[in-house]
């Protein structure tokens, strides 16, 4: 995914929430940080839970299924097992949608 791609209406992604998205074949995880977008990789890499099930608290999203905790801004997990990265993505606001493109 080298090049942008388009998701859904920005609206369905307004300040303190995240969306999972299907976008270039990979599940996306779009959040809405104080109006800052972020996008991660959504499957969680421990039991592959939706992290959008999950809740947010700034860039910190908590896994619903056993609480490793992620960061947005690295794709990273703190658990109490080490987990596999989730991917990173770009995402810009043009005509109202979200793009997406893999960092
Ligand atoms: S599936 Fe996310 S912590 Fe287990």
């Amino acid at each position: 995914m080298a090049e942008f791609v388009k998701t859904v209406e920005s609206s369905r992604v307004p300040p303190g929430s995240m969306l999972t998205v299907e976008a270039g074949g990979e599940s996306i995880l779009l959040a809405n940080v104080d109006g800052e977008y972020f996008g991660m990789g959504a499957i969680c890499t421990h039991e592959q839970w939706d992290l959008s099930e999950g809740s947010m608290d700034g860039t910190a999203v908590t896994c619903a299924g056993h609480g490793s905790v992620w960061d947005l801004r690295t794709g990273r997990a703190v658990f109490d097992e080490p987990l596999e990265d989730e991917p990173l993505y770009e995402v810009k606001e043009e005509g109202g949608f979200l793009f997406v493109r893999k960092r």
